[in-house]
């Protein structure tokens, strides 16, 4: 069976998103997170007892995009207006947005895969063929993870736009910047 790296990597340790967690439920204020990433620090966050309304985050990425744009209750997946140009993979059995955002998902991991080694080369093969099976699996993730943060507010920012929009407010903000 396909066996993987994580789709995102990068995400803020265990430790380090409780701690954080606590504070930010303890200072009650609005809490503003860019550079979300896969929004470990909001779920554990909302799971801590911050109310999901209060979370504004924000990130660049297509990644992240996708996922706020489904948590957001303000913003539609249409909205990204992502086009898929390769035939090979048009999105076949679709019935609703989760499950395009699980296609789009894989067609993200797809391209991860390295093109220049054997391995790389096999594990494009094997995911192609078990394109169905794997789009489940990241369906099912991607759902758990939507319903977790539901309710939070969700922009496509550069970060260097949302500092100097929020350093005057009495928010409270967190980044873990690409490194
Ligand atoms: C290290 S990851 C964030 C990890 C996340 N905080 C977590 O703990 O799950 C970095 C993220 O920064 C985003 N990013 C990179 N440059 C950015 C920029 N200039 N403004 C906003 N987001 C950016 C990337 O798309 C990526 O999702």
């Amino acid at each position: 069976m396909i066996y993987t790296d994580p789709l995102f990597l990068g995400v803020t340790p265990t430790g380090a998103r409780t701690y954080l967690a606590d504070k930010l439920v303890s200072l009650e204020k609005p809490f503003f997170n860019a550079c979300a990433g896969r929004f470990s620090v909001v779920e554990v966050a909302i799971k801590a007892g911050l109310p999901p309304e209060n979370i504004y985050a924000s990130d660049l990425g297509l990644f992240s995009s996708i996922i706020g744009f489904l948590a957001d209750p303000a913003k539609k997946m249409d909205d990204l207006g992502i086009r898929i140009l390769d035939a090979v993979l048009e999105p076949k059995g679709i019935t609703d947005e989760l499950d395009f955002a699980a296609h789009v998902m894989l067609i993200l991991k797809l391209n991860q895969m390295k093109q220049t080694n054997l391995r790389g080369f096999y594990l494009r093969e094997e995911l192609l063929s078990s394109w169905s099976r794997c789009r489940q699996t990241m369906r099912e993730q991607l759902e758990t993870l939507v319903q977790n943060i539901a309710g939070i507010h969700h922009e496509i920012a550069d970060i260097w736009d949302v500092v100097p929009r929020v350093s005057q407010e009495d928010v409270t903000f967190y980044a873990s910047v690409p490194h």
